[in-house]
């Protein structure tokens, strides 16, 4: 069992036997810790436990009242700092109470005590198993940091970075089908082995290309990828490289893979793909042709094997990218609009956390043919926000049958043709319904 105390003792033994052991580094400290030691791309020895750095790593509020009753500890009133006046008193005291499942999510804690212990524990073990430090968010900080200045800033707007601890999706919490996971599960594997992959010289691997209709789960998938690999997510839309900085758009792409290789190993997200097919049938601005040669080549010069960059591409219109494009990736992967099956597990899962009276999913299945993952969540929220304007927060089948048929007629509404024709409803649905011409051009 955790306590204030027992979590400010850990803490406050982990910074000594870190600051002895030179051996130790920062793969070695739980991330919760060394996210308050570090500083300037390092975590630097001596660890100083204070009550400011004890709060901060370990969530208690006042840390030191949580251990000012016990013995063995003592506080430096100028200075803030609190230590141990009693090492070895300390260290019995906290190896009475921790539980091995503590000492295992602790390799610091596992190189000092894994003999002393009962239990099936190792160093080697714990320390494979703590989050590497390049997925931390104040590792890619320090290192997006060092890569730009002051006035290139602006290129950090355009990819978005998020380190796994960040991504709330997992892969649990997606319903995949079997093809997905087949794949989902190849990737994994050519990770973990790609050393060998590299002896036996296999490269081609590694780039993935999802396609699939909008809100069927492309992105989330990729993200929930990142969380479960420990994978920092460089995220970037193509769309958005182009249209704001039109002469720029080569040296952005440049940019977006060197941010991927220093971060690496990472997945770098490319979504809207199918840009490249469009800018390359008509007759753009030679810039952004430019650009897309760049692209192009840059795909063929990274590798997983190499640069351990995973590379996923993502498009809503496969009919669109030519040869070219298509060509670059080994593995493509198919979102198909969820089955039955599917959304009925979609249902289950978007709920899980609800109350929901004679809930029967595979009833709401059938009713939603045709609808994704996406739409699905949405006809949730009406639910659950028609329900609150009744100050409710218990929902029926009822209720969710009913945001069915409202998210239907409005997907009717937003198909409508707003020129031609269905003129009268434009006027009998009131004037001042929204104007939907201009959405959903994805
Ligand atoms: N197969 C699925 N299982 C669970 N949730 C899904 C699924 N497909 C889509 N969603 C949900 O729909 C939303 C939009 O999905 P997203 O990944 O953005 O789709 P895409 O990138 O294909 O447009 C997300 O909140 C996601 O969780
Ligand atoms: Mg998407």
């Amino acid at each position: 069992m955790s306590s204030p105390e027992l979590d400010v003792v850990e803490f406050l033994l982990t910074a000594v036997i870190y600051t002895e052991n030179r051996d130790l580094d920062e793969r070695d400290l739980p991330p919760r810790y060394r996210r308050v030691f570090w500083e300037d791309g390092e975590v630097e020895r001596p660890l100083t436990t204070t009550t400011n750095t004890a709060a901060a790593a370990t969530g208690v509020d006042r840390p030191w009242e949580a251990i000012s009753g016990l013995m063995f500890t003592d506080r430096d009133d100028f200075s803030g700092k609190i230590e141990f006046s009693d090492r070895g008193m300390a260290e019995s005291w906290f190896l009475e109470r921790a539980s091995t499942d503590a000492l295992r999510d602790n390799p610091t804690l596992t190189y000092a005590f894994a003999e002393s212990v009962e239990g099936d524990i190792d160093y080697e073990t714990a320390r494979e198993q703590n989050r590497p430090i390049h997925a931390d968010r104040v590792w890619i900080d320090s290192l997006l940091e060092e890569m730009f200045d002051e006035d290139e800033q602006e290129m950090l707007d355009l990819v978005e970075i998020r380190a796994p601890e960040e991504i709330e999706m997992t892969l649990d919490d997606l319903v995949l089908t079997a093809d997905q996971e087949n794949e989902i599960h190849k990737v994994v594997k050519a990770i973990e082995h790609r050393d060998y992959l590299a002896e036996i010289g296999l490269r081609e691997i590694g780039k993935l290309l999802f396609v699939g209709p909008p809100g069927t789960g492309k992105t989330s998938v990729a993200r929930a990828l990142a969380q479960d690999l420990d994978l920092p997510f460089v995220e970037v839309k193509l769309s958005m490289i182009t249209s704001q900085y039109l002469g720029e758009t080569a040296k952005n792409v440049d940019k977006t893979f060197e941010i991927a290789k220093r971060l690496s190993p990472c997945i770098l997200f490319m979504d809207e793909f199918d840009f490249v097919a469009k800018t390359r049938s008509s007759d753009e601005h030679a810039a952004i042709k430019r650009a897309v040669n760049t692209l192009l080549k840059s795909i063929d010069e990274i590798s997983l094997i190499q640069d351990d960059v995973l590379l996923i591409g993502a498009t809503n219109h496969p009919d669109q990218l030519d040869a070219a494009a298509w060509r670059r990736f080994d593995e493509i992967v198919n979102f198909p609009k969820p089955d039955s099956g599917m959304r009925a597990d979609i249902l289950r899962i978007v709920t899980r956390r609800m109350d929901i009276e004679e809930f029967d999913p595979a009833t709401l299945a059938e009713a939603t043919e045709g609808l994704t993952g996406s739409d699905l969540r949405l006809v949730l929220r009406e639910a659950v926000l028609d329900a609150l304007t009744e100050e409710r927060t218990t929902l029926t089948q009822e209720d969710l049958l009913d945001a069915i048929e409202g998210f239907e007629e409005r997907d009717n509404l937003k198909n409508m043709d707003m020129i031609e024709g269905d003129a009268d409803a434009l006027v009998a649905g009131g004037s001042d319904a929204p104007d939907h011409t201009h959405e959903h051009d994805d």
